[in-house]
């Protein structure tokens, strides 16, 4: 083997790896997490933020397949997962600590951060887990008379000693620090403990914050009953509340605002399925039952941590065990999305459906406040479209806002008409939000001298709405969510479905082939072929022109289905309904000059004839 080839493809590989790890580094004194209260959500880098997450405990989990979990769970649409610390774990016998192989949190955590998963962190001491002792190691039991989690002197020494040998481990992987953790959790669900001891909780924030540092966003999680909130709950601690499918959700969140009268709503523990006990039936939580509370939840804007995302496995001697004495058995699989071993369920599938919905459209509405006779401007003073939104008052288009671009748009209409914005989100997560909120709209927006209120925010479920009408073309407009999509039919310049069909022959053995699509005269807008999302196309900005088509989506058993939903303007003409049209070209254009007035390459495969809808 020629060593001087392998040294130069490593000195290749490692430049862009340093640099990356320097900008890493440059960037992290930008990095905040917090809660903003006034607008009852948190902030990322000052920017708005919902988490959902998932639990999976490494400790659950052989190591091996830490990062074939975590990719799944990305995949599944999360953005941050969660899990425990067991102490007794990684501290079996008093002063001898594990943090290497199976044991290496931090490396656990470094995966995530990797994969591009934000963590939330629960270190207890406490942590229930259906885990032996509830996390705490049984030496403790040495002095008989300890009362753990309490203000016991010997308890908290130990747990002293313990967090300051875990904490400065996690310090650098917080959030502000560069790392993934966004926030940590003290205690766990302590409201339903007997003991309600404030000094135990206090004296955990106290160690919390001086091995954490002031600026770390800690929390407490209980049961969502007033009673629970009453012990578990501290000042400075931020309160959030779990449940499960079963709950009344308004209710749920009720209890979290009267310890919370502001902030997020969180659920820190929405269970997906639950624990099981030797000599019991498997638990198990119905898929849809599961996905339409998961449903609900997001469509408040409350983040979410789904508990389990994976359960896994007790291996050896680690599961616990309720009282009146019943032992849980080796498997956590808890009826989870992914399943002890890892494998996609039918769940799995229903709940990444359900959080594919928080991304893309947002339609907010709300009525004029003032008659509108005079073109009056409607604006955002501080650019808060994030990031485009088309304007429609009762349907009738007025224009685009557009981020950091176009922050004033003149519109005309009667006091109490409707006011439509739908709002597209460029690329970053986006999310719907109770009436009166402005998640996804930045910032405050006016019209004339008066500041816009009443929103009712309902994400759209575009994709679903594909699927749905690809079986007929009758009825679609009398869908569920497609108001802002409606139009009279002499006007074509509300976003709209199109729909269309072409068949591709059978037999020819070459068939299908990957192609390019191309929209001579269209705006911008989706494109889906056969309920595939193939992306956003937008020639009117350039410089890209054609969008892959891989042949995978494509079929000759049957007519091929497109749909395209045009957000501005389509190339049909102003009187009526006509055929619009797409082609397929074998070369792709993605490098069109940015002039107006650009014509890409006319290579047409197949024409497409293009239903208005
Ligand atoms: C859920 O709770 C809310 C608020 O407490 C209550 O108004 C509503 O009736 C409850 N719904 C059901 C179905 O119990
Ligand atoms: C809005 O209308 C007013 C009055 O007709 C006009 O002066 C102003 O330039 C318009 N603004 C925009 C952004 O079109
Ligand atoms: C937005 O307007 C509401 C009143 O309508 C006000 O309470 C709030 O402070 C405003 N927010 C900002 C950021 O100006
Ligand atoms: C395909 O589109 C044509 C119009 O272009 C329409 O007449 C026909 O019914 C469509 N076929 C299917 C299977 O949707
Ligand atoms: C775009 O790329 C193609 C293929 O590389 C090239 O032939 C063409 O000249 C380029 N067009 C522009 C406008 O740069």
């Amino acid at each position: 083997m020629d060593l001087r080839g392998v040294v130069r493809i490593l000195s290749l590989l490692l430049v862009p790896l340093l640099l990356a790890s320097a900008r890493g580094l440059s960037k992290a004194s930008q990095r905040t997490f917090k809660i903003d209260y006034s607008h009852n959500r948190f902030l990322k880098d000052g920017r708005p933020f919902r988490y959902i997450s998932g639990s999976i405990h490494y400790f659950r989990v052989p190591r091996f397949y830490w990062k074939d979990r975590l990719l799944k769970m990305k995949m599944a649409g999360l953005n941050a997962i969660q899990s425990y610390v067991p102490w007794n774990f990684h501290e079996p016998q008093p002063g001898q600590y594990q943090f290497s192989g199976e044991h290496d949190v931090e490396y656990f955590i470094k995966l995530a951060h990797e994969l591009g998963l934000l963590v939330i962190l629960r270190p207890g001491p406490y942590i229930c887990a259906e885990w032996d002792m509830g996390g705490l190691p049984a030496w403790l039991l040495l002095k008989e008379s300890i009362i753990l989690r309490s203000s016991d002197p010997d308890y908290l020494a130990a747990v002293d000693k313990w967090l300051g040998v875990l904490l400065p481990k996690m310090k650098p992987l917080l959030y502000q620090n560069g790392g993934p953790i966004i926030t940590v959790q003290v205690e766990n669900e302590y409201g339903s403990y007997f003991s309600c001891d404030y000094d135990h909780l206090r004296f955990l924030q106290k160690l919390f914050h001086y091995h954490l540092g002031n600026d770390v966003l800690l929390f407490t999680t209980d049961g969502a009953h007033e009673m629970f909130l009453k012990c578990g709950a501290l000042q400075g601690l931020y309160a959030t509340v779990d449940f499960g499918p079963g709950a009344n959700i308004t209710a749920a969140f009720e209890i979290q605002r009267k310890s919370e009268p502001r902030g997020p709503l969180v659920n820190s523990e929405f269970y997906t399925g639950w624990l099981d006990h030797w000599g019991q039936p498997h638990s198990t939580a119905k898929t849809e039952v599961v996905a339409s509370a998961l449903h609900e939840i997001l469509s408040r804007g409350a983040n979410v941590n789904l508990y389990m995302f994976i359960g896994g496995t007790n291996f050896a001697y680690w599961n616990g065990a309720n009282m009146p004495y019943q032992a849980q058995p080796t498997s956590y699989d808890y009826d989870a999305p992914l399943s002890e071993a890892g494998d996609l369920t039918e769940k799995y599938f229903a709940l990444r459906d359900v959080i594919r919905k928080y991304f893309g459209f947002v339609l907010y509405r709300t009525t004029l406040p003032q008659d509108c006779s005079d073109p009056t401007p409607l604006s955002s003073p501080l650019s808060g479209v994030h990031d485009r939104a088309y304007v429609a008052v009762d349907g009738v288009p007025q224009g685009v806002l557009e981020r950091s671009d176009v922050i004033t748009l003149n519109i005309t209409g009667k006091a109490g008409a409707t006011l439509d914005l739908l709002v597209e989100n460029m690329g970053r997560v986006n999310y719907g939000r109770y009436i009166n909120d402005f998640k996804g709209l930045i910032s405050n927006l006016t019209l004339g001298s008066n500041i816009l209120t009443d929103w009712m925010i309902f994400p759209l479920d575009t994709d679903n709405a594909v699927r749905k009408h690809l079986g007929g073309w009758d009825g679609y407009n009398n869908g569920r969510h497609d108001k802002p999509l409606d139009h009279s039919s002499s006007n074509y310049k509300l976003p709209a479905f199109y729909m269309g069909n072409f068949s591709i022959p059978s037999g020819i053995p070459d068939l299908p082939q990957d192609t390019f699509i191309q929209f001579p005269g269209w705006t911008k807008g989706q494109v889906w072929i056969n309920g595939f999302n193939l992306g956003r196309y937008w020639p009117a900005r350039g410089p890209q022109m054609t969008l892959f088509v891989p042949r995978h989506i494509l079929v000759t058993s049957a007519p091929n289905t497109i749909m395209v939903l045009e957000l501005e303007h389509a190339p049909c003409g102003d009187n009526g309904p006509e055929l619009c049209a797409v082609e397929f070209v074998d070369r792709p254009v993605i490098n069109a000059t940015l002039t107006s007035g650009h014509s890409p390459p006319h290579l047409p495969d197949q024409q497409s004839g293009m239903d208005y809808v």
